[in-house]
């Protein structure tokens, strides 16, 4: 029984920060090739007869979806899991302890994909926590589905759309990163995710947001300390419109701010009260105009809050990727399960 990749194979991932970019581009090469070769790549049953847990505590349609498919398309099964359907230890009910699970679910399947959001804990970085617990129980790799810290997969396949249509080459491409009012009040995974690896990947980084809305201070700091080792320039600003000025990329997202937990408990309502006060927050195509050569790209990883993040003409226009992304987590979802639990066939 021969792994696919021995360096990788067993691999955690939480967030992309914690791989080599080595290892990185190694995903996003081994993505490519099963892209362009889908149903016919040498590693098309890299998971034959094996099973991959997704467990959700929180709804999905790109994630659920594409895990499940690619499970398939590398000859596997994926499971659907949820909590509600086991019997977990939480902080007010008793149960069976996550050291319990971790190890029980490592003899049945080869890999335990987790998502966990912010109205699912009752404070930031609980998340990510549960995960990082999960991965030091579990004998196989646990892959962050989305926390409320982090969304590799997601931060994967955006650099994917991003190398194939500005080139491989990504230094010094101007990413705008901007706050979109909203009425969804979304988590930082998906935002912070995105802030690190484009940096990794030698981006210049604008993030541009209301007062108020901070992102994790820790994570700021990695993606600042990421742009100061590329050379890569490296802003905030409070200002809804001035970003948009020569950026290549525009990835408008609605985030909750840092006072979204009260009482241990998720104020989503209030979020979203509070978000929607800031209409000039959106991104439209007069904004857009101001991109490079008015062509700058418009990235989200979905789902959208057209209307209030994005305008239609925008989300649905020539510039969008939106649905290049969502369908490069295919690709690069079967890219880490070859190369985390995948096996040589004969
Ligand atoms: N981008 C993303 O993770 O989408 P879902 O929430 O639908 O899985």
């Amino acid at each position: 029984m021969e792994p696919i990749d021995k360096n990788l194979f067993g691999k955690d991932l939480i967030c992309t920060q914690d791989w080599a970019f080595e290892d990185l581009l190694k995903v996003l090469d081994l993505a490519e090739e099963m892209k362009a070769n889908r149903f016919e790549h040498p590693y098309s049953n890299s998971l034959r007869n094996r099973t991959f847990f997704m467990f959700f505590y929180n709804p999905s349609v790109r994630t659920r979806q594409s895990f499940e498919c690619a499970a398939t398309e590398l000859g596997g099964h994926a499971q659907f899991l949820e909590p509600k359907a086991m019997r977990l230890k939480t902080a007010t009910t008793a149960g069976e302890t996550i050291e319990d699970a971790a190890k029980v679910m490592s003899r049945y399947a080869v890999g335990i994909g987790i998502r966990i959001l912010e109205d699912k804990i009752s404070a930031y970085g609980e998340g990510d926590a549960l995960l990082k617990e999960y991965a030091y129980w579990a004998d196989i790799p646990i892959v962050n589905m989305a926390d409320d810290k982090f969304h590799p997969c997601q931060g994967l396949a955006d650099i994917m759309g991003l190398r194939r249509n500005l080139g491989k080459d990504l230094r010094k491409k101007r990413l705008l990163m901007v706050w979109g009012h909203g009425a969804l009040a979304r988590s930082w995974c998906s935002v912070q995710e995105n802030l690190l690896i484009s940096s990794r990947f030698g981006m210049d980084v604008t993030l541009a947001y209301p007062e108020g809305y901070d992102l994790d201070p820790e994570v700021i700091e990695a993606v600042r300390e990421n742009c100061r080792k590329n050379n890569a320039d490296f802003s905030t600003i409070h200002d809804p419109y001035e970003g948009y000025q020569d950026a290549d990329v525009v990835y408008c997202r609605n985030w909750m701010s840092p006072q979204a937990y009260r009482n241990g408990e998720f104020d989503k309502q209030g979020e979203i009260e509070k978000a929607l006060k800031y209409p000039e927050w959106i991104c439209d195509a007069q904004k857009m105009k101001l991109t490079r050569g008015g062509k700058g790209l418009f990235i989200h990883p979905m789902p959208v809050d057209r209307g209030h993040e994005v305008t239609d003409e925008v989300a649905s226009g020539p510039n969008s990727i939106i649905y290049e992304v969502a369908e490069n987590r295919l690709h690069v979802q079967k890219a880490i399960m070859a190369l985390t639990m995948g096996i040589r066939q004969k």
